[in-house]
């Protein structure tokens, strides 16, 4: 039994300790907004926070969450950053099709919650792990630039 802090909320999980924090997420708990891409850290879609940092969700055992805070996107509805995000993201008409959108909406919320306000490079550093095969990367860092403004 592995008990997290899931959004928010005490959630004991009875899942396989090696099971990747995606599956445990998507399949024991049914929080579907965190996707799968890749499965090897390679494309970002999978992006929670754990204990507030960006992580790659597939590859992250559920046991390497037992007693911490996972956040995914669903709980970013009452976080003030996340929520500002996803406002930003919303004026910016920054998702396509929308698969890698979650992922990169961690992200970014991970790095304004580190740093109210990034210069290019450190957008450019987190966010590079972050793939969009639609190619939306210009808005991507529109509505963080947009986001960090309002922090101000
Ligand atoms: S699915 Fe995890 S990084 Fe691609
Ligand atoms: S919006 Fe389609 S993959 Fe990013």
């Amino acid at each position: 039994m592995t008990k997290v802090i899931i959004n928010s909320q005490e959630t004991s999980l009875k899942v396989a300790p090696e099971t990747p924090v995606l599956w445990a997420l998507r399949d024991a708990l049914g929080l579907t907004g965190t996707k799968y891409g890749c499965g090897i850290a390679q494309c970002g879609a999978c992006t929670v926070h754990l204990n507030g940092q960006a992580i790659r969700s597939c590859v992250t055992p559920i046991s390497a969450a037992d007693g911490k805070k996972l956040t995914t996107i669903e709980g970013l509805q009452t976080d003030p950053i996340g929520k500002l995000v996803q406002e930003t993201w919303i004026e910016h008409d920054v998702a396509q099709c929308g698969y890698c959108q979650s992922g990169q909406v961690m992200s970014a919320t991970a790095l304004l919650k580190s740093k109210k306000n990034p210069s290019d490079k450190e957008i450019a550093d987190a966010m590079s792990g972050n793939i969009c095969r639609c190619g939306t990367y210009q808005r991507i860092r529109a509505a963080i630039k947009a986001a960090a403004k309002k922090l101000a």
